[in-house]
């Protein structure tokens, strides 16, 4: 595999791409995009045959295979994850969002609230309050430069009677962590103790960099309470083919999701969905210990750059995903006028503020990306950075697309 290689397709169809996006959000579109969490990467080869495969038959009749999707997905967990789910377990939707606002739907009622852990991924609030449900935050802490959850705070916003649901991010979308067991023990005590139910978004929970363990929450007896929603599109780049799926061993809420699903006709992907996720997971194992590698090697360089060149800007450790979560706060820019100096650099990073109203001196910057690229920006920021502080501003623009 050749991640290094310069085989970034500059396609302006893809959402990164996007003049009018990149202009609205940096004021330019001349910026290298960091602000998607989808990859530049080309696929896995035995998902790419998968497809050719597809097209070469120029055939494309009705053709269902959820069965075949859940045997590799449960595969693949009890093969990467050493967790033994059930496939009759599994419920297909469209993607991950769209289960989380069908689960959201069905598990409240309108008015009702849902917690979620800020900083937030930003779709988090739109799905929430899309369907007419409040948002409740739990901020994160910060503890000797580590995100941890506040346990006193979440257990004093699960017991207000109207928190029906909390989306656990396993890993955390942006901060990077890998919540570690014992952390993931004491929030699903708390949400059982106030009946709230845990929607656990895993979506990214291939993406794990060693001296670190991925725990689903699954693993933890949670059967009755909760629902792992996950999807192929982070691990493998598909983020344009692929479908997403939930697991519950409540038999009941799986009924529901069932039927739900079933009377929507969203229960089943189209053959491109289908043949890509299984061929992903069964035969996508090596390319994703590449992929890892060179990840952590992207992660270990930003770590030396900021170390010996840029130490006003600290970054979070990285235990999982392939976002990274930046304080700004020593280089005195803020909100607009650091997404000013982002759009000078052409360094096309998300503003904080998508995730949390108050991180207007943070960013989340993607980095599946080829190092060239990463460096060649880090390069430019510094210079820009170097220039004196503008008068930071208050907010920055929110993006309106339905990914990121
Ligand atoms: C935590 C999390 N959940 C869900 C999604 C989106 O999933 P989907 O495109 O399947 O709706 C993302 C994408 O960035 C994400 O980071």
């Amino acid at each position: 595999m050749h991640f290094d290689q310069k085989n970034v397709v500059t396609e302006n169809s893809f959402i990164r791409n996007s003049e009018s996006m990149l202009t609205g959000i940096f004021g330019t579109a001349e910026v290298t995009p960091f602000w998607v969490a989808d990859m530049d990467f080309v696929i896995a080869n035995p998902i790419k045959t998968e497809l050719q495969r597809l097209v070469d038959r120029g055939q494309f009749a009705y053709e269902f295979n959820s069965q075949g999707v859940f045997n590799a997905i449960s595969t693949w967990y009890q093969r990467r994850h050493n967790l033994t789910l059930a496939s009759d377990n599994f419920v297909q939707v469209t993607g991950v969002l769209t289960g989380i606002a069908l689960l959201i739907r069905e598990l409240t009622d309108k008015g009702d609230s849902v917690l979620i852990q800020s900083p937030a991924y930003h779709q988090f609030s739109k799905v929430i309050t899309g369907t007419g449900r409040k948002v409740v935050k739990s901020p994160l802490t910060i503890n000797n430069g580590n995100y941890e959850m506040d346990f006193a705070d979440l257990e004093a916003k699960l017991s207000a009677p109207d928190v029906k649901v909390m989306i656990l991010c396993n890993p955390h979308n942006p901060v990077g962590r890998v919540w570690r067991q014992e952390e993931l023990e004491k929030v699903l005590h708390v949400a059982e103790k106030h009946n709230v139910t845990i929607i656990s978004d895993e979506i990214h929970s291939d993406i794990i960099y060693p001296g670190h363990q991925f725990t689903s929450l699954m693993a933890l007896g949670a059967a009755n309470h909760v629902a792992l929603i996950g999807s192929p599109a982070k691990t493998f780049g598909m983020q344009s083919i692929s479908n997403g799926y939930l697991y519950t061993e409540n038999q009941e809420l799986l009924e529901v999701m069932r039927n739900l699903t079933e009377s929507l006709y969203i229960d089943h992907g189209n053959a491109f969905t289908i043949f890509a996720t299984i061929a992903a997971y069964e035969k996508g194992d090596a390319w994703l210990d590449e992929l890892l590698e060179y990840l952590q090697g992207n992660i270990n360089w930003i770590w030396d750059f900021l170390r010996e060149e840029l130490p006003d800007v600290r970054m979070f450790p990285v235990e999982g995903t392939y976002q990274v979560w930046f304080d700004f706060s020593d280089t005195g820019l803020a909100g607009e006028s650091l997404i000013k100096a982002f759009g000078e650099a052409g360094f096309g990073a998300s503003p904080g503020t998508w995730f949390d109203s108050e991180a207007k001196q943070f960013a989340r910057m993607n980095f599946a990306s080829p190092r060239a690229d990463i460096e060649q920006a880090f390069k430019r920021l510094k210079l820009v950075l170097a220039k004196p502080v503008e008068q930071a501003v208050a907010s920055t623009k929110e993006t309106s697309s339905s990914c990121c």
